[in-house]
């Protein structure tokens, strides 16, 4: 097991009812930007508690956080921070919400001409940042409790990641009772993206670490139990219970304390977004089946190690040949529980030509300056070559 350190410091407030925890989470004299989406928040009550709970508070109003939130969109907040000395932002909604909150929140304090900058490379993340809490209402990103978040920039068609210690939330509330409304699209897509960090931390190679193997598979084996019943019965209370608490821990440091870490995947997926506007779970469904037969040779002993235990697939075929039948059905079993759910691992099942975006990704990436030697995944050995292979498989 490799060396690490842990800590994650963000409290959280789990159950029915919990939005009035807000009343005494959030500082008596904070000055609070409500940060929200499209406009779910009204429709389902959680924008109502909020209000309520927050009581005299003085509290301002930010709106129209899209999907794979926007640098153009976030950066028209920080004239109304700058303006009213905003001291607090508190997220409502899913994690396109919360990202672009955790964005304001550094570009808030950052002091260059262009808070671009910090997500492209070009500056350093700033030191500052304002603090920050949400109320989640989309299991799937971990962002509730994690110092993680994706911006996408309109007019170059970039998605970007970063990352700050500074941006953990101070709280999150997380009330499965607000999931009821969500679409089966965007459920579909939680349970994807869940499964696929999950992954991105445990399907690499071997190493010593069975704890966190077992982790690993406990939140697969309950996201393939659990998925399809939610797809069914979307108001079960303590399913949507279950599957918020394990988006959370899929992707909140834990699981990938000691081990290696892969995210080869979320890196191709974000160029879907970017060119195609795939929604981020559909992206993950379509890359991690292709880079896992891409990669099978390095992949295959984990790759066999899940089929095993989480499918409990076995094979009559003895030695390497049985493992490697296993790991083969073990990548068809994943592409068939995502295609249960509604979510396409094709391509084709969103309407964009294969070649051509293998082809514009893959020079994206070059332009990038990546290669097969410094490239993504776990062996830093997936640049633009198979990178492309990957994508015009699918
Ligand atoms: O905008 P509103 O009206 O709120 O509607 C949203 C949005 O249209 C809707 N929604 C959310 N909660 C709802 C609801 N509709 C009804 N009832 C509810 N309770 O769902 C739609 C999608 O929301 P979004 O926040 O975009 O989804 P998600 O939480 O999946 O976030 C996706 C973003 O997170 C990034 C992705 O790249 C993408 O930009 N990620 C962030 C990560 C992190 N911070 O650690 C890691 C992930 O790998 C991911 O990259
Ligand atoms: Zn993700």
């Amino acid at each position: 097991m490799r060396n690490f350190s842990f800590l994650n410091p963000t409290k959280l407030i789990f159950g029915k009812n919990t939005i009035s925890e807000l009343a005494n989470e959030v500082p008596q004299n904070a000055k609070v930007l409500l940060t929200y989406g499209g406009g779910s928040i009204k429709k389902n009550g959680v924008y109502e508690s909020a209000k309520k709970a927050l009581g005299s508070r003085v509290v301002f109003e930010f709106g129209g956080i899209e999907p794979n939130p926007r640098y153009e969109t976030c950066v028209k907040s920080l004239e109304i921070i700058k303006k009213e000395g905003i001291d607090f932002l508190l997220s409502l909604g899913g994690g396109s919400v919360l990202d672009g909150t955790k964005f304001i929140a550094l570009a808030a304090k950052y002091n260059g001409a262009d808070s671009w900058d910090f997500m492209c490379g070009k500056a350093k993340t700033p030191n500052e940042a304002l603090p920050l809490a949400s109320v989640l209402t989309l299991p799937a990103t971990g962002s509730e409790s994690n110092a993680n978040f994706v911006i996408s920039r309109d007019s170059t068609q970039e998605k970007f990641g970063g990352w700050s210690p500074l941006i953990y939330p101070k709280f999150s509330i997380l009330d499965p009772e607000t999931t009821f409304t969500l679409p089966t699209k965007q459920t579909a897509n939680g349970i994807v993206d869940t499964f696929v960090h999950t992954m991105e931390q445990y399907l690499t190679y071997p190493e010593y670490a069975p704890l966190q193997d077992r982790w690993a598979e406990s939140i697969l084996t309950t996201l393939i139990e659990q998925g399809p019943i939610i797809i069914e019965q979307p108001n079960n209370y303590d399913v949507r219970a279950t599957l918020m608490w394990t988006a959370t821990m899929a992707l909140n440091g834990l699981i990938s304390r000691g081990v290696p870490e892969d995210w080869a995947t979320h890196g191709i997926g974000h160029e879907l977004t970017a060119f195609y506007g795939i929604d981020h779970g559909q992206s993950l469904a379509v890359v991690m089946p292709g880079l896992w037969r891409n990669q099978f040779e390095k992949k295959k002993a984990k790759l066999a190690q899940y089929g095993h235990r989480v499918w409990g697939l076995l094979s009559h075929k003895k030695g390497q040949e049985g493992h490697d039948e296993i790991a083969v059905l073990a990548i068809e079993k994943t592409e068939e529980f995502f295609e249960s759910l509604g979510v396409p691992t094709k391509l084709s099942g969103y309407g964009v030509n294969a070649t051509e975006a293998a082809e514009k990704i893959s020079k994206r990436f070059e332009s990038r300056g990546l290669t097969s030697e410094k490239g993504l995944g776990e062996n830093a050995c997936i640049g633009p070559k198979e990178i492309k292979e990957i994508l015009e498989s699918r």
